[in-house]
């Protein structure tokens, strides 16, 4: 068996070279104020060991890997019925990009861009009582942490500076794939972004995609087997937005990425791993981040293909 943690202490020595030449997101004011220099990785194996090395413990705002998670939520909910609503297509495009979305009549090219992850939201909105609890409840339950909340500071600075998603959730409304009201499922969207959750948490929710849809920590099914691999191709051509192709070559495993660094990603039938250092390259994903995740393939030989 593979030494996975004296892979992941020397990924960290090699990893951090590339400290101090990405920039972290600015764009949501409190997401600037994380220190730029962390670093953390994390292992969670589906025989149920945990591995980690840096800041793996402490939490950050994972952002857009949370968009995995109303996936799962909203495909137990509709099943395939969600891709009468969104696509599943590599966009090409910026994750928050509004171009697309005119030409191709409101349906977003998939759940992990902006546009489609609203449209999940508004499923979560009208399929449960309380969306911002099913989410909270959905995470902690994977990762087995009743500690994980929501960070308020994050939701309301995205809230005062969302002018895109509040045009791209007006841009739905007026094609009629937004079902209830648009500031509603912003509110959802903005807060399942600002959960705070460590790379330790991140490996361990999202081990039932390596695990057949069976969460190795609980033994509960999740999601089915079919689902589980229709949710781990999204990851591999969509989760890493428009440089999906790039990740997809230097690192090949499905992948989702926050603008808060982290980047949480799947060899299945084996682990998870999860990584955060909130340098940013252009593309919006952790420069470090799918650095250290390059090396994790290249030294383990782990890789989907
Ligand atoms: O909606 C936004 O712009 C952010 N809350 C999330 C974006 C994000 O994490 C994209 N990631 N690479």
């Amino acid at each position: 068996m593979d030494d996975y943690q004296g892979i992941l202490e020397q990924i960290f020595v090699e990893a951090g070279d590339l400290l101090g030449r990405g920039k972290v997101a600015d764009y949501i004011p409190a997401l600037a104020e994380v220190s730029p220099r962390k670093f953390g990785m994390a292992i969670h194996t589906v025989t149920g060991e945990d591995y980690g090395v840096g800041d793996w413990r402490e939490p950050f705002s994972v952002q857009s890997i949370s968009k995995l998670f109303t996936l799962t939520l909203t495909m137990g909910f509709l099943g395939e019925a969600i891709f009468e609503r969104v696509g599943r297509e590599p966009s090409g495009n910026p994750f928050n990009s509004l171009v697309q979305l005119e030409y191709e009549n409101g349906i977003p090219r998939n759940p992990f861009i902006n546009a489609g992850a609203l449209v999940l939201t508004d499923c979560l909105v009208t399929h449960t009582p309380d969306a911002r609890a099913a989410i909270l409840d959905f995470v902690r339950g994977a990762a087995d942490n009743d500690a994980i909340g929501y960070d308020p500071e994050v939701a309301a600075s995205e809230a005062d500076h969302g002018y895109l998603n509040r045009a791209l959730g007006n841009f739905l409304k007026s094609f009629g794939n937004i079902d209830n009201s648009v500031e509603d499922v912003l509110d959802v969207y903005f807060h399942q972004c600002s959960l705070a959750m460590s790379c330790r948490d991140l490996a361990r929710a999202a081990a039932f995609l390596a695990h057949d849809g069976v969460s190795p920590l609980t033994d509960e099914m999740v999601v089915t087997d079919k689902q589980a691999k229709r949710i781990n191709s999204l990851l591999l051509t969509c989760g890493m937005y428009d440089t999906a192709g790039d990740f997809a070559f230097r690192v090949g495993l499905p992948a989702k990425s926050g603008v808060g660094g982290g980047i949480v990603a799947i060899v299945p039938d084996v682990l998870t791993v999860c990584v955060w250092s909130p340098e940013l390259a252009k593309s919006g994903n952790s420069l470090a981040g799918t650095r250290a995740l390059e090396l994790f393939t290249t030294r383990t030989g782990l890789s989907v293909f």
